[in-house]
């Protein structure tokens, strides 16, 4: 077929909601609005009659077949980029982690080969800089002249990814030289390792200590630092998964100066609380993330964030990690958990569920902070993350008047369990289009394989 017709539908973009058909060519979107008036010959029409046509999610925090801890995450790019696509996710950014000792191109280098032919979805990759070694900031210009326009830097886990305030300070000044951006994992990490010494000390090694061991403050103090530090680089910031309500009254300080500081919070902090940390046993090992999910106040000053625009992405920070081989590393010793959670394919169901229906955002909002944002905040916009004319023809299809029911039994990600295990959602995902290609229907994948095309993305 030479066209595409989705007709009848309702089309739903950050700037409002339109009954409109659209028409797909090439993969490209090519019209949307009122075409029944079009003669066209081979094509294609599928009714949207009742549904909503959204933009394929982008989900710029994912960690795919990526080292961790002494392991590597579970999903590799076939088995991520799947269940990203059933899931209604249709763009990734993923990191590229800095092996120890390893020149950061050519760890970039080995990170894309894993990619290749292999993704089902479009990708991009951050680049991850855990060794500042002589020469590393000479080979940013070239990292950005390929595509990769941004840097991932961690302010905990002192010995392995933890940068100290200094290479922080020229990692950023370097990036902004040459126009890219730096994405921040802000804790104290030093503080935390001293709590959690504490902690094995007194004998407290299990899965919940971890918790206690990164209190809100540890992540407050980070993000107030990593902001001043960025004033002192000049350079622009964005702070990938906040989590709590004093990072989010920072960066509203910053942004109302009209520093260019960005937020990212994750589907897991505004869905989930802290109470499961309180379940018998190692199962809390499978909220072993970082950081840590918080109470309820947290959450709730989260959404506030999302709605002020003060926190403009939401992404699902998928590192998963089975539970049995979080045992086989951390049974003994909770630091030794690696930590990390499964989301790709649930972030876009559950924050729909929990954001549209649950009446805590609008259906444009949601899809600004799911798609169009983080298109825009990675420069994928407006190829990415809008269901506009001239866009890749991303598309989802969703049924308001569905439901959806997570299990680990039938989810796609590879993993053993997932932390909404049961939850019954207002809406489903009828059908996803990636570049016009059908990939998945009714949770299923049912698109070519490799299909995924690498994303050189532009700076801001
Ligand atoms: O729990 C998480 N997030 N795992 C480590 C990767 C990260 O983003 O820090
Ligand atoms: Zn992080
Ligand atoms: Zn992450």
């Amino acid at each position: 077929m030479t066209y595409l017709m989705l007709t009848g539908g309702r089309v739903v973009n950050t700037g409002g909601t339109v009954d409109a058909d659209v028409l797909v060519r090439d993969g490209k979107i090519e019209a949307v609005g009122n075409l029944s008036g079009l003669t066209l010959t081979d094509v294609e029409r599928v009714d949207c009659t009742g549904r909503l046509l959204l933009p394929g999610g982008v989900d710029v925090h994912t960690h795919l077949d990526s080292p961790m801890m002494g392991t590597t995450t579970s999903d590799d790019f076939a088995t991520g980029t799947r269940a990203a696509a059933c899931g209604g996710t249709t763009t990734l950014v993923d990191f590229a982690m800095q092996a120890p000792g390893e020149k950061l191109l050519q760890s970039l280098e080995n990170h894309r080969a894993k990619a290749q032919g292999k993704a089902v979805i479009d990708y991009g990759f951050h680049m991850c800089v855990t060794d500042l070694y002589e020469g590393a900031t000479d080979e940013f210009a070239e990292i950005m002249q390929s595509g990769v326009t941004s840097f991932k830097v961690f302010m905990a886990y002192r010995g392995s990814l933890m940068l100290h305030d200094g290479a922080l300070f020229e990692v950023l000044r370097s990036s902004s030289a040459v126009g890219g951006q730096v994405c921040v994992h802000a804790e104290n990490g030093d503080v935390i390792d001293r709590l959690a010494a504490d902690l094995v000390a007194a004998g407290r090694t299990g899965p919940g200590s971890h918790e206690v061991s990164r209190p809100p403050s540890t992540e407050v103090e980070a993000v107030r630092r990593a902001i001043q530090i960025a004033r002192m680089a000049d350079s622009p910031l964005y702070f990938v998964h906040l989590s709590t309500e004093g990072a989010v009254e920072a960066v509203a300080e910053a942004r109302a100066k009209d520093w260019a500081v960005a937020g990212e919070t994750c589907t897991h902090y505004l869905t989930l609380d802290r109470s499961l940390y309180d379940a018998p046993g190692f199962e809390s090992a499978k909220v072993v993330l970082t950081p840590p999910l918080r109470t309820k106040e947290h959450r709730d000053a989260l959404w506030r964030g999302l709605r002020a625009g003060t926190l403009g992405v939401v992404s699902s920070d998928h590192c998963p990690f089975c539970l049995e081989e979080k045992r086989r590393l951390g049974e003994n010793d909770f630091r030794a958990i690696p930590n990390g959670g499964p989301g790709v394919e649930h972030r876009f169901i559950v924050m729909y569920a929990e954001g549209v229906q649950k009446g805590r955002i609008s259906l444009e909002k949601f899809v600004d902070l799911i798609a169009t944002a983080p298109a825009r905040q990675f420069g994928l916009f407006p190829s990415k993350g809008a269901i506009v004319s001239g866009a890749d023809a991303d598309i989802v299809i969703l049924d308001p008047n569905g439901t959806t029911t997570i299990s680990a039994q039938t989810q796609n990600q590879r993993m053993d369990y997932t932390p909404y295990e049961g939850w019954t959602l207002p809406g489903a995902i009828d059908a996803v289009y990636a570049r016009g290609e059908l990939v998945a229907r009714g949770g299923k994948y049912i698109g070519s394989e490799g299909r995924g095309r690498f994303l050189a993305r532009s700076t801001l």
